[in-house]
């Protein structure tokens, strides 16, 4: 910005003195200069224009100097005070600076040292405004590459997860709509934002270690031999390890999930048998709606249930499935919020992941936790 277009107000009580501030400026080829004779005024004027440069005058009637600063100070909360104060006293200068002027100019005033302090102010003034523009400018651009970088990120992880389900023609979206209960259930449980992101990015990982499974065990239609129950069990710690070469806080809950998603919290699961807490809390939230989507879906050994069915089942047990199989917070999460687990089965069905706007849950958009 050119320093002649800077915004300038002069405060005076006296109209000479504000008439002949404004001529030696507009001769000195500033072009944007205001005045008020009323103190009272500043504050209003000054929240309309934020001027650049206010020249103050100290000593006027019914408001002084000092307390339009006062105003101004409470007003900017703080921050940057654009006033070059006009003062005949001494006492007055020190007085004005630690109230936060920026430089003083003595009365009677000479042109000269008028139009070199403005000037010198101005100069600052503009600098301050260029360097927070591009302050403004370069976190923008930090703001869009961590948008794009993490987009990508997850966009890879959920081609990767793909990769898994064209193995397991079963799953279809299921790994899709378990990143759903999973954000659910942690919302739910009160878990902080960072985490609900985190659940919602990483479940879907949950069955990536299928991907090392052989077709004949993978998609066999009839009960396992011991020998296939091995191999497919064995799909936990596939997944774990698969995922484990990165340091990503995504795909560090992705391995908890992929290692835990199949631990019951009375010890009775596998790949290790683990109890209660041992277990992950991302597992045991994961795994809740993947047994919730396993009953509502088609397999080859059962038909598809309907919502009271798979209900009933989880909260009062089956001959597969216990309530003691069950984290107690995290089923009483799901009886809490059970129906939201309905509207998910029976809304996400073969939809894009990263498509933030296809999301099924109201306000929830799964990119809004940029950081
Ligand atoms: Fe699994
Ligand atoms: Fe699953």
């Amino acid at each position: 910005m050119d320093i002649f277009h800077a915004s300038i107000l002069i405060v005076d009580d006296e109209q000479a003195n504000v008439v002949l501030l404004e001529r030696v400026l507009h001769r000195a080829g500033y072009t944007s200069v205001a005045f008020t004779t009323d103190p009272a005024a500043v504050l209003e004027l000054h929240r309309q224009n934020q001027y650049d440069l206010i020249l103050l005058d100290i000593q006027m009637p019914g408001m002084d100097g000092f307390q339009v600063m006062d105003g101004l100070h409470e007003s900017k909360a703080g921050g940057y005070l654009p006033v070059l104060v006009i003062t005949a006293h001494l006492s007055h200068k020190l007085r004005a600076l630690k109230a936060g002027a920026r430089d003083f100019i003595s009365k009677p005033f000479e042109i000269p040292e008028v139009l070199a302090r403005v000037r010198n102010m101005l100069e600052v003034r503009l600098l301050q405004k260029e360097l927070r523009c591009q302050n403004d400018r370069l976190e923008q651009r930090v703001q869009v590459r961590t948008a794009e970088l993490r987009e990508g990120y997850i966009e890879t992880i959920f081609t990767m997860t793909r990769a898994a389900e064209y193995k397991d023609k079963d799953t279809g979206s299921h790994v899709q709509r378990v990143s759903f209960y999973s954000h659910a259930l942690a919302c739910t449980l009160g878990m902080d934002k960072e985490f609900v992101d985190m659940i919602f990015i990483a479940s879907p990982m949950h069955d990536i270690g299928k991907i090392g499974i052989p077709d004949h065990v993978l998609l066999k239609p009839g009960g396992f031999t011991p020998d296939e129950w091995a191999v497919m069990t064995s799909h936990a710690e596939m997944g774990a390890k698969i995922l484990g070469i990165s340091n990503s806080p995504y795909l560090k809950m992705g391995v908890e999930i992929a290692l835990g998603h199949h631990e019951r919290w009375d010890g009775g699961g596998y790949p290790y048998g683990q109890k209660g807490e041992q277990i992950s809390l991302a597992a045991r939230i994961l795994n809740m709606g993947d047994i919730y989507d396993a009953l509502r879906s088609k397999r080859p050994y059962k038909p598809a249930l309907d919502h009271s069915t798979a209900f009933k089942i989880i909260t009062l047990g089956d001959c597969r499935t216990r309530p003691e199989h069950f984290d107690p917070a995290i089923l009483a999460a799901f009886l809490q919020n059970h129906a939201a687990f309905q509207d998910i089965f029976e809304t996400v069905r073969g939809m894009d992941p990263t498509a933030a706007c296809s999301c099924p849950l109201p306000g929830y958009d799964p990119f809004s936790l940029l950081t």
